[in-house]
């Protein structure tokens, strides 16, 4: 068989109908064609995500989102020569519009078909780069995630740390929301705080003493709650968490990167759209290498990415009776 050109992926794990387009080029390099996002507006009114409405958004709006995503590709349908799309960890409901909208377009049209982890993805939208060769450390910071590995190897993921209770983007979503700064609440969090003083509210920074490398945001959210209660104003509490968050996920990371021994960090995940983050990272002396703009939240394009990774690689495609899995911990391939 000759190597597939055109990789499509499909992303529904939660709120977002992501499907994306990607080229591997002869010399091994992988190029975005299309990133078509449709972001589910209609959990606002809830102040977070409701499952079923999820599940039900994903079905009414896939086909437009595939369209669009071809239609930004120049391509048709025919053109494809893979499809990859997540099968977990999720929103089970979520992600089976997504995993059988993809297990049936590669059936239709006789393609490998390539169910893709989803932390895998977050991974790829920023190390798809052929100049970014393992080792390196990954830290994948999104509203459901908060984890450290070490990739040593190409495919060997070692899981360092996790958060211990809250992801990094649900505490920043659960700050917003009790400081009244609306949904979600990463770039209401970071508007605000471009505002306020860093330093207007005090926290303690989590886990200091640890010997491992987990996170825990929920003593913030605490902190932040009661903080609130006593009239601390909203773009002081975000200034002053979104400092401690930030430090506190840099330490541990660098912790991590100095016992192993590696200098380049991965941050990818919703989180990672953060500028203070952002620039705490560049300015810490480890080498920080983010996604491209639009690749940070969920998308169907890191899927693809993903999926290009595997086929290059030479990992077997899928088992068509591959299901979706809530949970699921990031395994070496
Ligand atoms: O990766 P993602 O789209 O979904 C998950 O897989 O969870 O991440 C969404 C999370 C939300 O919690 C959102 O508040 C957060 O990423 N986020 C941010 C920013 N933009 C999005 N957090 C901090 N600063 C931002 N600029
Ligand atoms: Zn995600």
């Amino acid at each position: 068989m000759t190597t597939p050109r055109y990789i499509l992926g499909i992303d529904t794990s939660c709120d977002d109908t992501g499907v994306g387009i990607v080229e591997l080029l002869p010399n091994g390099e992988v190029a975005v064609r299309a990133n078509s996002i449709y972001s589910q507006v209609v959990h606002t009114q809830y102040g977070g995500v409701m499952p079923e409405l999820a599940s039900r958004e994903h079905v009414e709006r896939i086909d437009t989102v595939m369209d669009l995503a071809l239609e930004q590709a120049g391509l048709m349908v025919g053109d494809l020569d893979a499809v990859a799309a997540t099968s977990g960890p999720g929103l089970v409901g979520a992600l089976l519009v997504g995993l059988m909208y993809g297990k049936g377009l590669s059936q239709a049209l006789s393609l490998p078909f390539y169910a893709t982890h989803h932390l895998e993805g977050h991974i790829f939208a920023a190390a798809s780069d052929s100049q970014l060769a393992p080792p390196y450390l990954a830290l994948v910071v999104s509203g459901g995630h908060t984890h450290l590995f070490d990739v040593a190897q190409p495919g060997e993921y070692r899981l360092l740390g996790a958060t211990r209770d809250d992801a990094a983007g649900e505490a920043f979503d659960k700050v917003a929301r009790l400081a009244g700064l609306g949904y979600p609440g990463g770039p209401a969090i970071s508007a605000a705080a471009a505002q306020g003083n860093p330093k207007g509210v005090t926290f303690r920074e989590p886990l200091l003493g640890q010997t491992g490398y987990d996170f825990s945001f929920s003593g913030l959210k605490t902190a932040a709650l009661l903080a609130s209660r006593a009239g601390a104003a909203p773009a002081d509490l975000a200034a002053s968490f979104q400092a401690v968050a930030v430090k506190h996920l840099l330490r541990v990371t660098r912790r991590a990167a100095e016992s192993l021994g590696r200098s380049v960090v991965v941050v990818s995940g919703g989180v990672a759209a953060n500028s203070a983050l952002r620039e705490a990272f560049a300015a810490s002396g480890l080498t920080a290498v983010f996604p491209a703009a639009g690749l940070n939240t969920d998308n169907g394009a890191m899927i693809a990415l993903a999926g290009a990774a595997a086929i290059k690689a030479g990992r077997a495609s899928s088992d068509r009776a591959d299901s979706a899995v809530a949970y699921a911990p990031l395994a070496n391939v």
